[in-house]
């Protein structure tokens, strides 16, 4: 069963899951439609986007056990994980998964099963079923008015809850929620899922799952939004909100998580949206964590501009004559993903508004993307330590870990703003 597997998207999730099924003896077909990003795994030049990932998948090609294409191969299996955007209006965008639907269905084979791995507004799952039966009106697809008929295909939904950095661990241990049209179509899935996963492979209805996944990142999302709440507050009462989390977080059944720049990446703040898009009136909390988290980069970079301006008065000189130096990119602490990344914003403002030297440390990437090359330079961390002002954007551990004495008296002597709270934490008690 399930001997060969096509996966669609051969992305952060579609690449480990293709390279994990190699590893389990199965046949892989990743489909692509990125060219140059078909012939760069080919060629084995995977970047280095997770520990363990590029090696994995070079023994996988060089057995022979993955081979991959911009053309999708008939397979016993097919996983969909393309990205699910949202557009501008804050709908979700089902285009690239629907496109995906449209590649695999001339392809379908009586007894294949069709996952959706991609994180997809409640109702998709059906909707894949509706345009694969569009496109091929002499198979059988699941019926959910009449769960009992025997359908040629089976279709689930099985979201994926990985962390970027332990994907190829979790991927094997995270329990997997497995939602299917019909209970066969979910016993299948589960069958499939097996192959690879020691977690509990939990079965459920299709819908239950796609929100499932939404709630989880929603939950998380409102979480933080009220600490990002706590730190504005805090700050217009002139109240350290670091130490405010660690008193409050005494109390046995209160865990409070820590304030950041914002919250990004393609997950937590996208996901909610698509509960907002289908429940209006009733997701206001939902709404309103999504709009405090996405106004914080905005009160950093405020925050950013008067420690710059006040680091100006100090030194009574010019705005030119002030170097600023910006920690971390990335959209989270310890991975090299930038997309979504609230630093990256508040970045991208303050080097175009800065008139002096604007140093960038992330110690996760090689090369700044060519817009902030021309206004800033990519350096290291002690370099940057030398600069007049520091605004510290992601806690990434290099930050984190940073326990040098000599250099902590020197820094604060400096203009600091620290979004992470990690080194204002660190400074008391020195
Ligand atoms: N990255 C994560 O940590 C994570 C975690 C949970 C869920 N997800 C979800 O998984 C899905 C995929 O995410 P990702 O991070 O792997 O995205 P990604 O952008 O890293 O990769 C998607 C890949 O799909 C390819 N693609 C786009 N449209 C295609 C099409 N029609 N046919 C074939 N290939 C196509 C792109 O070229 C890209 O290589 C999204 O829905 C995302 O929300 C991601």
């Amino acid at each position: 069963m399930f001997k060969q597997i096509s996966i669609i998207g051969l992305g952060y999730i579609g690449l480990p899951t293709a390279a994990i099924l190699a590893q389990q003896g199965k046949m892989v077909y990743g489909m692509d439609i990125n060219a140059h990003w078909i012939e760069r795994i080919q060629q084995g030049d995977i970047p280095n986007i997770e520990p363990d990932l590029a090696e994995m998948v070079k023994s996988a090609v060089q057995s022979g056990r993955l081979l991959t294409s911009t053309q999708a191969q008939p397979a016993d299996a097919f996983v969909i994980a393309v990205p699910t955007p949202i557009n501008t209006d804050l709908s979700p965008d089902l285009s690239y998964l629907e496109q995906a639907v449209k590649y695999i269905a001339p392809l379908l084979q009586v007894g294949n099963l069709v996952l959706v791995e991609s994180t997809v507004p409640v109702g998709t799952t059906e909707k894949v079923a509706e345009w694969l039966k569009m496109e091929r009106p002499d198979l059988v697809f699941p019926d959910l008015l009449n769960p009992q008929t025997v359908a040629d295909i089976h279709i689930a939904y099985c979201p994926e809850r990985v962390l970027p950095s332990q994907m190829l661990r979790e991927l094997v241990q995270n329990d997997r929620i497995i939602g299917g049209l019909t209970p066969a179509c979910a016993k299948s899935a589960v069958d499939f899922y097996r192959i690879f996963v020691q977690g509990q492979c939990i079965a459920t209805q299709a819908r239950l799952a796609e929100m499932c996944k939404l709630t989880e990142n929603s939950f998380r999302d409102v979480n933080i939004a009220f600490a990002n709440e706590l730190s504005l507050i805090c700050d217009q009462l002139d109240l350290d909100v670091w130490e405010l989390i660690r008193l409050a977080n005494h109390h046995p059944r209160v865990n409070i998580l820590q304030p950041s720049a914002g919250v990004g990446g393609h997950c937590i703040a996208v996901d909610p949206w698509f509960i907002v898009a289908q429940s209006p009136a009733q997701a206001k909390l939902i709404r309103c964590a999504r709009e405090v988290n996405d106004h914080k980069p905005e009160w950093v970079i405020e925050k950013a501009k008067s420690t710059i301006a006040e680091a100006i008065m100090a030194k009574n000189c010019r705005p030119d004559e002030i170097s600023v130096a910006c920690l971390g990119l990335a959209f989270k602490p310890d991975v090299d993903d930038l997309r979504e990344s609230p630093a990256l914003k508040i970045v991208s403002t303050l080097s175009q508004w800065h008139q002096g030297e604007f140093l960038l440390v992330e110690p996760h990437i090689q090369h700044l993307p060519s817009d902030l090359a021309k206004r800033a330079k990519l350096v290291d961390f002690h370099t940057a330590l030398q600069a007049d002002v520091l605004i510290l954007l992601v806690g990434h551990k290099l930050f984190r870990d940073f326990t040098d004495t000599a250099a902590f008296s020197l820094l604060s002597q400096k203009s600091c703003f620290d979004a992470c709270g990690i080194w204002t934490t660190k400074w008391q008690s020195h």
